[in-house]
């Protein structure tokens, strides 16, 4: 089965230090059954892309806004990072629901928008560490989905990523135990099941303090096919450890 491997670098590079980072990842060695992609900052997409030419990793967009043009200061569009060559887009990261207030309405109009596009987007979901304490995580994380997809117009044959991400878990170095993450990701599977019928196949990734030392817990869970790593993914030695690690 393929597995996949994402790194989102966050605001943690400049566009020198990201071309230079995507050209350390275009040399290191990697097995064709893992797809691998970066999630650049804006800034750096366009860069980011020409340097990874000719290479077998794909780039993604952090964060997309729904309307595809306008007047709307400080936004780019899922179409505009599709035409600089954005393969991927997160959608919902807890960084963006949390810092800058997105709501899941507003995660939903990201989805409408992205699947109008060829970009595949990746739904990010996660709980607090107060929602856990009080047992809401299911609830949260059904509602998040919920929001997401119900009726949404998904194209046949576009993947169907889902990235559980604890908000407690990410970047704290508490990650989420990988037998957790499984539990979660089997209820993922089967409400997005409910939701959208069986025909799409639902790429499962764990995100959260990711290292070189637990990615392969991970990756060999039933539910789960891949990570997104943050920190750990912004050098080049622990992202080589990583590989090494699958
Ligand atoms: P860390 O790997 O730094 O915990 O970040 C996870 C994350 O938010 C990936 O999207």
């Amino acid at each position: 089965m393929k597995k996949y491997l994402f790194a989102n670098w966050k605001m943690y590079l400049d566009v020198a230090e990201s071309v230079a980072l995507a050209r350390a990842f275009k040399n290191l060695k990697q097995s064709s059954e893992i797809s691998t992609a970066v999630f650049p900052s804006a800034l750096a997409a366009t860069s980011v892309v020409a340097a990874l030419q000719g290479s077998a990793i794909a780039v993604g967009a952090q964060n997309v806004y729904f309307v595809d043009k306008g007047g709307v200061t400080g936004e780019i569009s899922a179409a505009m990072f599709q035409a600089t060559g954005c393969e991927f887009a997160l959608v919902g990261h807890s960084e963006r629901r949390h810092l800058f207030g997105e709501t899941n309405h507003v995660v939903r109009q990201k989805i409408d928008a992205v699947v109008t596009t060829k970009i595949i987007p990746v739904l990010c979901i996660g709980e607090t560490k107060e929602q856990r304490d009080k047992n809401e995580t299911a609830e949260v994380l059904e509602a998040q989905i919920r929001s997401a997809f119900t009726d949404v117009a998904w194209p046949a044959g576009r993947d169907f990523i889902i990235a559980y991400e604890p908000v407690w878990a990410i970047g704290t170095g508490a990650a989420c135990e990988p037998e957790e993450a499984e539990r979660i990701a089997g209820l993922v599977a089967s409400w997005t099941t409910a939701l959208m019928g069986p025909e799409f196949a639902l790429i499962i990734l764990y995100g959260g303090s990711v290292r070189p030392d637990n990615v392969s817990a991970y990756i060999n869970q039933t539910h789960i096919s891949g990570v997104l790593v943050g920190a750990a993914s912004t050098h080049e030695d622990s992202w080589q450890a990583i590989l090494e690690a699958l």
